[in-house]
């Protein structure tokens, strides 16, 4: 299949899984019963002119292009509205039919600039296309007419540009955004010849409800709709298939190539996780990997006072190499460890992880996972047996009832977030539990049946609370729970939550939501079918995250929602790799696959293969080396992809922290906040340079392959490989694709994964072994993978951050659609069109107490320090509740973020945070010295 252009069979599949008999142009054949019958001709070859009519929308039936005869019928009908028969006889080329076509063209043609040579579509148009399939050769009406040849373009959008003058109003457009995006930002206004496509009410699109998710570009068959790169740069040449390196979604992509240079990113119609949708970061937002700002060179400086020396990578690494072991040998090994990224592949994760084990000797690596979704390992494990989401995206079009809570998924996970929005609009019912008036809550087609705006902090009792009631009313599956669960667990929790605390009405008071909507949306889940819940890090990121995941996974098993298409427990993962980097053992006590570094068997086949002896003491999580790093026994540390000075909560006690490192080796794309206190810059690889594989939320395993190869000359593993040469542990891959084997050798659910199984089959969901050599869709089919499910009591414990007098709001954050986490890649991109500084969400009540008015500056301030930033007055968030975001390091959103954590994993409490907020005039101290040290760091020598 050639990438550059998929084939498109007109209409989608019927799917029905039968045949029939029919004729096509003469000949007997057997098609797929339920298809059209352009679908069913074009998969036997037979390709009918089609213009309005594509294979990933439903069939519309205004273009009159696709007209066939059929047998003892009267006229001509549209073949892609009409559905194949058994014994139909189907003409497709005969002259009435070539005349009407040769017609319905000219008319098109006639109202079309005639400039197909110079056009940035030529050779990749529709219309240019069906003009040769018909035969049109003359166009008897001539151009003199009125027409829309003089329609003015519009460029707001930076991405995109529409030429209404080359629009044939097929309404493919209008569709794509109506049933795959889901925004319906897009109609047809007015009527006949004037009829257009309008953004919005005829708006401009940036200023329209459009959200540059690419879908009517996509869809449209002419050059109407088209990426300005490929106005500038022209059609691409060949194709490679990769992966977003963006959320956890994982969608799938053709980088469009012409040369050794990106001119588009096409979703992959064939990905299993996104079915050809996209959202702007994904499609659009690439191009970071060139931005001037990237570090090509190594650099190095003995003190983080001087300005940074260009090095040879030769002297960086041994640099490295001698200050870990001049600190090893001065403060013991343990005072030297390591990050892993989640936006690096499972073979750099994986390096990273064996380097900080096998050469540092110990077992202090961590992930940023830790920040994120740890308790969703924990709690899943703990209670399922594996500390993974149970199902695949695809599981929600069978849900018929869906919990959403604390996520976001149109804006954290868009391309899910518009697959979900598919079903909600077939039907399935919606239950949002989150403080903010999320879009999902109401948005165009879509409207929640139950919203529960609790206050940041209470998801454990309003879950005690959902199943308070569905015990006491009996609604728990008890056969389901009998076979496939562990009884005395059950009983023991059952008691738990029936607790007269977890009642609606005791609940209603702590959550501040109603108890009315506790009972219906709890009955709402236990009765309505097949019940799915989809979570986000407004879970994770509480000290009682590990509770809330296993309060969930109770809930599920209760009600029998687990092993199943339709239900399960499943965490929408924030990064591209957050599932692989924690698979690859980026925990500091365990090994690749979760398994203890405590347990000598598990050790000892580590050990075998890797020769050498390892640490059996679990080692340091990222918050324990900050504590060690300030108590002056933890000296050294790499840094591998993660802004922490950035992304980690308290930022004064982890800029301290940093400081006082004697070896910060900080391997990334740009001189990032982290590097402010680094000895060693390590160049990176943006993903488009990458050979190797992510794993998404469902547990899928995609391949990430090189476009262009690595900019600063040296792929990422490779590096980490000679830095551990360097401290004297020989590791000696010739690929990537040996890191995956090895991978697979190590961990039984990786057991049958190889690059070359994984070009051969797509992508493949772990567990990928020999009991399950296609891997595995949904998990704990007949037995949940512990045994029998163990349901968890999961008492209420507030956390200790409580209002107060002096900071009587609470604080939540998260993240919007066009940026992503710390912003390093988005900010350099023109999705900053959209987004100038993160800014603070307030009521209109708690603005007006104040004396706040909208866009005026304001101050935040916690117990941990001040920031300012811009109001935004808004009812999405409740009275008593603040919003923000965290992607400009200028506005330090985590200055006042506090040490509390996740009791079980030591995940930052980021959605509590009690705080005030009071008109502001200037920045605030933090701000301003921030900018201060800015203007003094990243300077960088051109020698040595
Ligand atoms: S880019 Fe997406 S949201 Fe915008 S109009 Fe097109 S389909 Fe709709
Ligand atoms: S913009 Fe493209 S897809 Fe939309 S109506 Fe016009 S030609 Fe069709
Ligand atoms: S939904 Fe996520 S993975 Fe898909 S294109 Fe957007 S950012 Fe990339
Ligand atoms: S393709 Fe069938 S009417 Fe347009």
């Amino acid at each position: 299949m050639s990438l550059i252009k998929y084939p498109d069979l007109g209409t989608p599949a019927s799917n029905t899984g039968q045949t029939v008999k029919v004729e096509i142009d003469g000949l007997p054949t057997t098609v797929k019963a339920g298809d059209t019958i352009l679908r069913a001709a074009r998969e036997a070859g037979v390709d009918i002119p089609k213009l309005c009519a594509t294979d990933s929308l439903k069939p519309f039936g205004s273009c009159r292009l696709c007209l066939v005869e059929i047998e003892g019928r009267k006229g001509y009908p549209a073949s892609c509205t009409t559905p194949i028969e058994a014994g139909m006889v189907i003409r497709t080329q005969t002259p009435a039919l070539a005349k009407l076509r040769r017609n319905v063209m000219e008319l098109y043609i006639s109202d079309h600039p005639l400039d197909c040579l110079t056009c940035s579509a030529n050779g990749d148009c529709e219309l240019q296309d069906m003009a040769g399939a018909v035969g049109l050769r003359e166009v008897r009406y001539g151009f003199e007419g009125e027409n829309h040849l003089f329609e003015a373009t519009d460029d707001s959008n930076p991405y995109f540009s529409f030429d209404p003058s080359k629009c044939i109003v097929c309404s493919r457009c209008v569709r794509a955004c109506d049933e795959v995006q889901g925004t319906f930002a897009l109609t047809i206004e007015g009527r006949g010849f004037n009829s257009k496509v309008s953004a919005s009410i005829g708006e401009k699109f940036l200023d329209s409800e459009c959200v540059s998710c690419g879908a009517c570009i996509q869809a449209c068959p002419t050059a109407t709709l088209m990426e300005k790169t490929i106005i500038e740069h022209g059609q691409p040449e060949h194709s490679v298939l990769t992966t977003c390196a963006y959320c956890g979604v994982g969608c799938s992509f053709k980088a469009d190539m012409k040369g050794d240079q990106v001119v588009r990113m096409t979703p992959h119609k064939d990905g299993q996780a996104n079915h050809g949708h996209s959202c702007v970061k994904g499609r659009f937002a690439w191009g970071y990997a060139t931005h001037a700002d990237r570090v090509l060179d190594p650099l190095i400086r003995d003190s983080i006072d001087e300005p940074w020396r260009k090095v040879s990578w030769d002297e960086a690494i041994l640099f490295s190499a001698k200050r870990f072991r001049e600190i090893q040998a001065k403060y013991g090994r343990k005072s030297v460890g390591g990050i892993t990224s989640s936006r690096c592949t499972n073979e750099e994760v994986f390096i990273v992880q064996k380097l900080v084990r096998a050469a540092f000797g110990n077992n202090n690596v961590d992930t940023c996972a830790r920040v994120c979704h740890s308790p969703t390992g924990y709690g899943l494990r703990k209670t399922l047996g594996e500390s993974a989401g149970t199902q695949p995206f695809d599981s929600v079009m069978d849900a018929d009832v869906i919990i959403v809570i604390g996520a976001n998924p149109t804006e954290g996970h868009p391309v899910f977030a518009s697959q979900m929005k598919q079903r909600l609009r077939q039907g399935a019912k919606l239950i949002v539990v989150d403080p903010r008036k999320i879009d999902l809550v109401r948005s165009p087609h879509i409207q929640a049946d139950y919203h529960l705006p609790l206050l940041p902090g209470t998801n454990v009792p309003v879950i005690n609370s959902f199943a308070h009631v569905i015990v006491s009313e009996g609604l728990t599956d008890e056969p389901y729970v009998a076979e496939r669960c562990d009884r005395e667990s059950y009983e023991a929790w059952k008691q738990c939550v029936l607790k007269p605390e977890y009642s609606p009405e005791n609940v209603a008071r702590i959550a501040g939501v109603s108890a009315d909507d506790i009972r219906g949306a709890a009955r709402l889940y236990a009765t309505a079918g097949r019940g799915a819940i989809y979570y986000g890090l407004g879970v994770t990121e509480h000290s009682q995250g590990s509770t809330m995941v296993m309060g969930m996974a109770n809930l599920a098993m209760a009600t029998g929602n687990v092993g199943f298409t339709g239900c399960g427990v499943n965490p929408l993962r924030g990064q591209n790799n957050v599932q692989g980097s924690c698979d690859m053992g980026s925990f500091p006590h365990e090994l690749p696959g979760y398994r203890p570094v405590q347990d000598d068997e598990v050790r000892g086949r580590f050990e075998a293969m890797w020769g050498v002896e390892l640490d059996a003491e679990p080692g340091y999580r990222i918050p324990n080396m900050f504590d060690a790093a300030i108590a002056g026994v933890y000296k050294g540390m790499y840094i591998q992809g993660e802004d922490l000075a950035q992304s980690d909560p308290n930022t004064q006690h982890v800029e301290a922290a940093l400081g006082s490192l004697e070896c910060v080796v900080v391997q990334d794309l740009f001189l990032n906040e982290t590097a402010k206190f680094a000895h060693v810059f390590l160049p990176g690889t943006s993903f488009l340079e990458k050979d190797g594989t992510f794993i998404n939320a469902e547990r899928r395993i995609n391949r990430v392959r090189p476009v262009m190869k690595p900019r600063q000359g040296k792929a990422e593993w490779l590096v980490t490989q000679e830095l551990a040469q360097a401290l004297g542990y020989p590791m000696s891959y010739n690929s990537e694709a040996e890191i995956m084997d090895e991978i697979a050798k190590l961990t039984p659910t990786f057991g049958g994964v190889s690059f070359k199984f994984l070009d051969e089959v797509g992508s493949v969901q772990w567990p990928c072994n020999e009991e399950a050599p296609m891997g595995t869709p949904i998990m704990h089919i007949d037995n949940f993978v512990r045994g029998k499910g163990l349901f968890v009591e999961t008492d209420y414990v507030p956390t200790d951050e409580r209002t107060s007098r002096k900071f009587p709001l609470i604080l939540t954050t998260g993240r919007t659609l066009t940026q992503y986490n710390v912003g390093a890649q988005t900010r350099r991109t023109d999705n900053v069109i959209w987004y100038h500084e993160d800014l603070l969400e307030i009521h209109p009540h708690d603005a007006e107490t104040r004396g706040i008015k909208n866009g005026e500056r304001v101050s935040l301030s916690s117990r941990k320090g001040e920031i300012s930033l811009e109001a935004k007055i808004t009812e999405r968030v409740q009275p008593g509740v603040v919003y923000t975001t965290f992607h400009d390091p200028a506005t330090g959103a985590n200055v006042v973020t506090t040490e509390y954590s996740d009791w079980a994993t030591n995940c930052p409490e980021y959605k509590v945070t009690a705080v005030q907020v009071a008109p502001a005039v200037h920045r605030s101290r933090w701000q301003h010295e921030f900018e201060e040290r800015a203007k003094s760091q990243g300077k960088i020598l051109e020698t040595t």
